[in-house]
């Protein structure tokens, strides 16, 4: 089945725009509906919004948490939408000690650090595929980041000074994706030792970066730390969630898109 052909008036195939949660996208659709309306199409359970926003023609859903429900999701913009590219926006655990509840990471690479077919494949390698790391594309998440820096500079005093967190920083590196919610000192610093380079975990990127890997799609993933995957982290991330997410993602995906249009 194909949901959509190529955008009617730029001719262009859409971008796929994804968060796992409501607050994780912002006001997209709202934009998307005063601009071009909303054609919601659903498919397999899920919500696609078509249309377009700051001049982007987009196909724009909720992927709900988890690998699975990440992959499923990105399966489907890329078969029955014909996107031609993903990003995808949310919040995240903090691993890095450098990385602060507010920062934002954009990933270069991603990994699945609950992957583990051990003995029979190196661990965290997906088998068969023979790739740990899954990189994102480079054009793709030097925009996300080019955005970001944006949204912080002329933002980010202003959410620090009314949200009592640090003035945010960037970080470009990677981040790691599992079926767990990371909530404990011992839990972090268990990922901190397997995977010294990590700066953030979530529960979606890595499956969404090796599906992309595997039909050829670029795609690029924004995070912002909502907390530092310790014990505080379950009532830190309902906080982030509901005050500050969606000003993040507007902020970010905003610049995206008006640079990208
Ligand atoms: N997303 C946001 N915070 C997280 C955490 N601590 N663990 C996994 N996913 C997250």
């Amino acid at each position: 089945m194909s949901a959509l052909q190529n955008d009617a008036v730029t001719g262009r195939r859409p971008l796929g725009v994804m968060a796992a949660l409501p607050q994780e996208l912002g006001n997209l659709i709202e934009v998307m509906r005063a601009e071009s309306g909303v054609r919601t199409i659903t498919h397999g359970s899920r919500d696609y919004h078509v249309g377009t926003v700051y001049g982007a023609p987009c196909v724009v859903t909720l992927a709900r948490i988890g690998k699975v429900a990440a992959a499923a999701t990105v399966s489907a913009l890329i078969h029955a939408f014909e996107v031609d590219a993903v990003v995808f926006t949310g919040v995240a655990g903090g691993v890095g000690r450098e990385v602060r509840i507010g920062d934002v990471v954009v990933a270069d690479t991603l990994m699945q650090h609950d992957l583990d077919a051990s003995p029979l494949f190196p661990r965290f390698e997906v088998p068969l595929l023979g790739i740990a790391r899954f990189v994102a594309d480079r054009s793709l998440a030097a925009q996300l980041a080019a955005a970001a820096e944006r949204f912080i500079a002329e933002e980010g005093a202003a959410l620090a000074q009314r949200f009592a967190i640090q003035v945010p920083q960037m970080h470009r590196g990677l981040i790691i994706s599992g079926d767990q919610f990371v909530a404990s000192a011992a839990a972090v610093e268990t990922l901190r030792t397997a995977l010294p380079d990590a700066l953030a975990v979530e529960m979606e990127g890595a499956a969404i970066a090796q599906v992309c890997h595997e039909y050829g799609v670029p795609c690029a993933i924004v995070r912002t730390v909502s907390d530092t995957a310790d014990a505080h982290a379950p009532a830190s991330f309902a906080t982030f969630l509901t005050e500050l997410a969606g000003t993040y993602s507007n902020g970010i995906l905003t610049r995206f898109l008006q640079a990208r249009a």
